[in-house]
């Protein structure tokens, strides 16, 4: 089930999401939160961070997991998906960052992936999922193909490294491999908060609202989760279903 804020622009679309995750943060003061990297959220966290110094928010008891991570990039390395993070947000709130946790890209093998999953059991499940979309209409690093239930590691489609080639020196320095949180992982979450901007995620998102559920389009999959926020900047056609 869907709920589409349709923005005129990103500034409005990163106001949006941050006041949805700052309700949960003030309704919820132990939340676990699922917190996703990318462009697409990072104003979103600039805004929690104001509200933050604000004075309005409180992270202490806060518990975060993070959809995914490249493989065989430090957590220092500034392109890990753990730097980001800091940088972004744990260093700049009052969060316990023994609370936050990020896959482990360093440890390969089925073993580390299922101990995510377990940790996430361990934490009580996800209150509230925060996801952007792939312009392949990947979630996390779930790429189109075939649907995995469980974290995963997974080698990333040639349009996701060209698409994140923009963060590195060279194409040639992305990562070909991450792991992410499986799909089961994503749709057990208590709500989930979509976010796509951009003129290039306007297909993606479409077809994630209102076409077929495929492993063609990951994002699909998420028209059987019954609490999916979406907000957008783009120009999407609303339907109703
Ligand atoms: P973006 O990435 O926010 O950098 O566009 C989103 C994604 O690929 O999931």
């Amino acid at each position: 089930m869907f709920t589409v804020y349709k923005e005129k622009d990103y500034a409005s679309l990163s106001r949006r999401a941050a006041a949805i995750l700052s309700a949960e943060i003030i309704h919820n003061p132990k939340a676990v939160l699922g917190l996703a990297t990318g462009t697409t959220p990072i104003e979103t966290y600039q805004n929690l961070v104001e509200s933050y110094r604000e004075g309005l928010l409180d992270f202490s008891k806060i518990s975060s997991v993070n959809l995914d991570e490249y493989c065989n990039l430090s957590p220092d390395h500034p392109q890990s998906y753990r730097y980001f993070m800091n940088y972004h947000l744990f260093d700049r709130v009052n969060i316990n960052k023994k609370n936050t946790f990020v896959p482990d890209g360093m440890t390969e093998g089925k073993e580390a992936a299922a101990r995510y999953d377990a940790l996430i059991e361990s934490l009580g499940g996800i209150d509230l999922q925060v996801l952007g979309i792939g312009q392949n209409g990947h979630i996390g690093f779930n790429e189109p193909g075939e649907f995995i239930a469980d974290t995963h590691m997974v080698t990333l489609s040639e349009s996701t490294i060209k698409a994140n080639a923009r963060l590195f020196a060279s194409p040639d320095e992305v990562p070909k491999s991450a792991v992410t949180m499986g799909l089961r992982g994503i749709l057990s979450a208590k709500k989930i908060l979509l976010l796509a901007s951009g003129k290039n995620k306007k297909q993606a998102l479409e077809g994630a609202l209102y076409g077929p559920i495929t492993a063609d389009l990951p994002a699909s999959v998420l028209q059987l989760h019954p609490k999916v926020i979406v907000i957008t900047d783009c120009d999407i056609a609303l339907q109703k279903r």
